[in-house]
């Protein structure tokens, strides 16, 4: 075939495979639909007796090469974020959902239960309804919790997510409200755990003591975010993943390897690491960096390089 026959036709195949992607998304919402009718009935299998064998993706293996859309490389560089499907840039602090996306389509299968420990504007969530899982996501600020749930419902995603307004480093208040809500679902554990937690002091989410943002410091921070890491890992399911998106940071003239502080507090509760992926930073900002010329200069007379770069961390229990 020549290259102009070849260049015609890739228009065409991109748009067969986008298509067969909106039907994936069609039917693994209907098989989610068909998981919550099956598990209230009296007598249905619950979660609790799963296979833990079982694969945890619904990638068909044998058809690998038509996987091209899942990303297997360790570097992401994303262009810019999805604006659709019920995403769009309301929350400073939120990630891309194409992270969400890559997550669940590589670690989860339709009808899975998604625990988000920082549910924030609800990324999770909404990516989770698309994709034909459910989600159960714990926020600590009320108003943003109210603001997910108005966002669900207009979606149509009430029956397949429920939202705790909580602490999620208490494990025995939140753990509860927690526990309540899989049981709802006839669970005891979910099969895959978010956590995006706030990167220490960068961003002040609310005046509330227990956001991990206003913890004293970076030690609190962390101690926090362990306790954090506890609880995802009490509710997950054995054999499933986890994934932590979080990015380093600057003080005193010094670099703070969070993201590497954080993976560490992640293995002391028992979490296996399996991957850690380097995201650009780039696609979510909302103005084309006015202090950029700025920044450019500080780091010329410091000594230091300007971040763009964060990690999404995987991990297995
Ligand atoms: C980085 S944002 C998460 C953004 C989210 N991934 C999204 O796409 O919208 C962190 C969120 O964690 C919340 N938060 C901070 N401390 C918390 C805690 N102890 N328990 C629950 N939520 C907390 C903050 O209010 C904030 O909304």
């Amino acid at each position: 075939m020549d290259s102009t026959a070849q260049r015609s036709q890739a228009p065409a195949r991109q748009r067969d495979k986008a298509q067969e992607r909106t039907k994936d998304r069609v039917t693994a919402r209907a098989a989610s639909k068909k998981a919550m009718t099956q598990t209230s009935e009296p007598g249905a299998q619950s979660n609790r007796r799963r296979n833990p064998n079982k694969p945890y993706n619904d990638i068909d293996l044998s058809q690998w090469k038509d996987y091209d859309h899942v990303l297997t490389d360790s570097l992401w560089m994303m262009e810019s974020r999805t604006k659709r499907d019920g995403h769009q840039l309301d929350y400073h602090g939120n990630f891309i959902p194409q992270i969400a996306n890559q997550m669940m389509l590589r670690y989860t299968k339709a009808g899975d239960t998604i625990l988000d420990y920082f549910l924030g504007s609800g990324t999770t969530a909404i990516e989770a309804h698309n994709l034909g899982r459910k989600c159960i996501g714990v926020e600590l600020q009320s108003r943003m919790a109210d603001y997910v749930q108005t966002k669900l419902s207009e979606l149509g995603a009430c029956e397949t997510s429920q939202v705790i307004v909580g602490d999620s480093a208490d494990l025995q208040w939140t753990g509860g409200k927690i526990s309540q809500a899989l049981r709802a679902w006839e669970q005891e554990a979910g099969q895959f755990a978010f956590l995006h937690p706030p990167y220490d002091d960068i961003i002040k989410f609310s005046e509330n003591e227990q956001c991990l943002s206003n913890a004293e410091s970076t030690e609190a921070f962390l101690d926090g975010f362990e306790r954090v890491c506890q609880q995802a890992y009490n509710f997950l399911e054995k054999g499933r993943f986890a994934c932590l998106v979080i990015g380093d940071k600057y003080a005193n003239s010094e670099l703070i390897p969070l993201g590497f502080y954080c993976m560490e507090r992640m293995m002391r509760v028992g979490f296996k690491n399996k991957s850690i992926v380097v995201k650009n930073m780039t696609g979510n900002e909302k103005g084309k960096g006015k202090t950029a010329n700025l920044w450019r200069y500080r780091a010329l007379a410091g000594g230091f390089y300007i971040f763009k770069h964060e990690y999404v961390m995987v991990f297995q229990k």
